[in-house]
């Protein structure tokens, strides 16, 4: 565990990072991930500047110390607003603030949050700079290559160099536009084309700003080859919320040449007082366990697993005896694990 005064290198921990994703990278999904990799940057769901500042929903902040690093995301577009947002955030304890550029959801549009924002880089710059005027921890952005006809050959570099004068260093970029009217928040993560080539081409050319890449990775290899193509990092979200072991799992030895790879079944077994402890404070089993049941993945009784969890979670009095029934339903983890 990270000692309270000691600051993560946030920078580092970037080379590979969960992404943000509402309902899913909540507390308990990050605390799971937390167990399957010491290094890997977590980030939170976006939570909304005007229900932090107006709403006063500082509940939506609570995170357990075992997670850092942990980002914050913030949407909005209100400069004052935001900055305070990412007071009140870092004040939380968290270890960076990122402003998301790039969710086309219709609540975040009707907000003029998110993916929309790609066509006003201007505002964009003004809330970057007014949240580092507000905090001395990193405050980072996520975005898109551009949004609907917009041509991403002019407009992402033309966004990048304002962020850049604006005092952002690191930018996570999501290989593909967003389309605004037309299709759902889940057609825009599948339908519109990954570009990989063009973030590459904006490493080259910003070679000062820290790029990340999102979009389609599904392998621990594939984010290992973005970085030796010279990408600063590798945002990763669906793989490793479905198959967490694949892509945590490895993660310290492979991506940040830091200590062994992590053992799944270790990893339920670290659960378990947390997940008492959660129980004990008033909490369900299935907010816990719902995070957990691709864990087995791909390995002989994974589908036993993730039926008595889907199952027997929600039923009254459900409790850590269920996760380990379960668990004895998973053959042991076969030594070729690290053979990512
Ligand atoms: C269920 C879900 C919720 C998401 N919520 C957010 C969000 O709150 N903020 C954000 O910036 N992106 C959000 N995203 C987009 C992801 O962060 C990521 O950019 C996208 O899924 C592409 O990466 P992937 O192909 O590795 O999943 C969400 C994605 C999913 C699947």
């Amino acid at each position: 565990m990270i000692e309270k005064n000691k600051k993560p290198n946030v920078s580092n921990a970037s080379r590979l990072a969960v992404a943000p994703m509402m309902d899913w990278t909540d507390r308990h999904c990050r605390y799971l991930h937390r167990l399957l990799s010491r290094n890997t940057l977590l980030y939170t769901e976006m939570v909304t500047a005007p229900a932090l500042v107006r709403g006063g929903a500082l509940h939506l902040l609570d995170f357990s110390p075992q997670e850092h690093p942990v980002a914050l995301q913030l949407g909005g577009s209100d400069p004052a607003e935001l900055a305070e947002a990412a007071r009140i955030g870092a004040q939380a304890g968290y270890d960076e603030i990122n402003l998301n550029v790039g969710c086309p959801s219709d609540r975040v549009q009707s907000g003029a949050f998110g993916a929309v924002l790609m066509l006003e880089p201007g505002l964009v710059a003004e809330c970057v700079a007014a949240m580092r005027e507000a905090v001395e921890v990193e405050v980072t952005v996520k975005c898109r290559i551009g949004v609907d006809d917009q041509d991403p050959d002019t407009c992402l570099p033309a966004f990048l160099e304002r962020m850049r004068d604006a005092g952002c260093r690191r930018i996570t970029i999501h290989a593909r536009k967003a389309w605004l009217q037309g299709l759902s928040p889940k057609e825009n993560r599948d339908i519109p084309p990954l570009d990989y080539d063009l973030v590459r081409r904006m490493k080259q050319a910003f070679p000062d700003l820290h790029l990340s890449i999102n979009g389609g990775i599904t392998s621990l290899g594939q984010a290992r080859s973005f970085l030796e193509q010279g990408l600063d990092g590798v945002m990763i979200g669906r793989a490793a919320y479905h198959d967490p072991a694949s892509i945590l799992c490895a993660a310290d030895p492979l991506i940040f040449g830091q200590g062994d790879a992590s053992d799944p079944v270790a990893a339920v077994g670290a659960m378990l007082p947390y997940i008492d402890a959660h129980l004990g404070s008033g909490g369900k089993l299935h907010q816990v366990t719902r995070h957990m049941l691709g864990l087995f993945a791909g390995r002989p009784g994974a589908r036993a697993w993730r039926r008595l969890l889907s199952e027997g979670a929600h039923r009254p009095g459900a409790g850590s005896a269920l996760v380990q029934e379960a668990l004895a339903m998973v053959a042991p983890l076969p030594s070729d694990r690290e053979a990512v």
